[in-house]
């Protein structure tokens, strides 16, 4: 079903893996449907194993589809554009050129580095926490100054779709609670210009639902939707909201529906009823 307000519209969609080695084709994610609006910030969780990456990569374009719908804008996603930003798990910088130079560098390749552009990255370094390392060199900067860098950099060419797999697994949990405070912060501070619309993968429920306007949960693979589950805890949101009970009672119940792919035979935590009902 296509909804007109809906920005990404996944249908029946099909993808998989053609190994050389074994030269056979392996299903990464069969029957997979759901649809995400304008501005909209979605979390997928699932098993390990199960298709999230494969199923972010091809929203970068990457992984070709092998059947079903993957359209942004109404439009199938065929290929890399720069309309979308992909981040991933490791920070890629370039390790020749400084954190400025970093943040500049799609911009450059798409040759917006303009004023209006050099001073989005500017604005960027002080967004993500960076003022004064503008000169450093990727070496000299922890892992959470890396990512934080790989963040301005997918956000200063302001992508329509920002897909980020696992940004912060990487990090000490310390760090990593900071910087989903400080993404929430970027997302809310509406700096992240007219496209807000973000695919966010994650092992980590918690961050899933701190972060999220709904969660995705995956099945375990191939992948196919198992709920999608609306986080309506208000905005704007600081650490404060997890220790509240609402939070609480969506991260068991999204706990429960991951542990039952991982462990068949086993129920959901609680029966939220308004939710929707387990499809596929
Ligand atoms: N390049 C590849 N070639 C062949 N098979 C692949 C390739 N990449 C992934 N796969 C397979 O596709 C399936 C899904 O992998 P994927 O990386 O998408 O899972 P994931 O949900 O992101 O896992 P994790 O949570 O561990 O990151 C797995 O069975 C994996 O072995
Ligand atoms: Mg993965």
């Amino acid at each position: 079903m296509n909804h007109p307000t809906s920005k990404l519209v996944v249908d029946d969609l099909r993808l998989g893996h053609w190994s050389s080695r074994t030269e056979a084709f392996s299903l990464a994610c069969d029957g997979l449907s759901f649809e995400i609006a304008e501005n909209e910030f979605v979390a997928v969780v699932g098993p390990s194993g199960c298709g999230k990456t494969t199923f972010l990569t091809a929203l970068a374009g990457l992984v070709p589809v092998t059947s079903g719908r993957l359209e942004l804008n109404g439009t199938q996603i065929s290929g890399p554009a720069p309309d979308r930003s992909l981040v991933f798990q490791q920070a890629s910088l370039f390790p020749w050129a400084t954190v400025t130079a970093n943040i500049e560098f799609g911009l450059k390749a798409q040759q917006r580095l303009d004023a209006k552009g050099r001073a989005r990255v500017a604005e960027l370094v002080e967004l993500v926490g960076l003022a004064g390392k503008e000169r450093v060199y990727p070496r000299e900067l922890s892992g959470g100054m890396s990512q934080r860098v790989n963040l301005a950099r997918a956000l200063a060419t302001d992508p329509d779709l920002l897909l980020l797999d696992e940004p912060f697994s990487a990090l000490d949990a310390q760090t990593r609670e900071v910087m989903q405070e400080e993404l929430t912060r970027i997302w809310q501070a509406d700096v992240a210009g007219q496209g807000k619309t973000a695919v966010f993968v994650t092992h980590d429920v918690p961050e899933a639902v701190f972060l999220a306007d709904r969660v995705a949960v995956f099945s375990s693979g191939p992948a196919h939707l198992v709920e999608v589950v609306d986080i309506d805890l208000p905005r704007p949101r600081d650490a404060a909201v997890k220790r509240s009970p609402g939070f609480q009672e969506l991260n068991d119940y999204i706990l429960g529906l991951v542990m039952s792919q991982t462990q068949p035979g086993r129920r959901a935590a609680s029966d939220r009823g308004s939710n929707t009902p387990v499809v596929g």
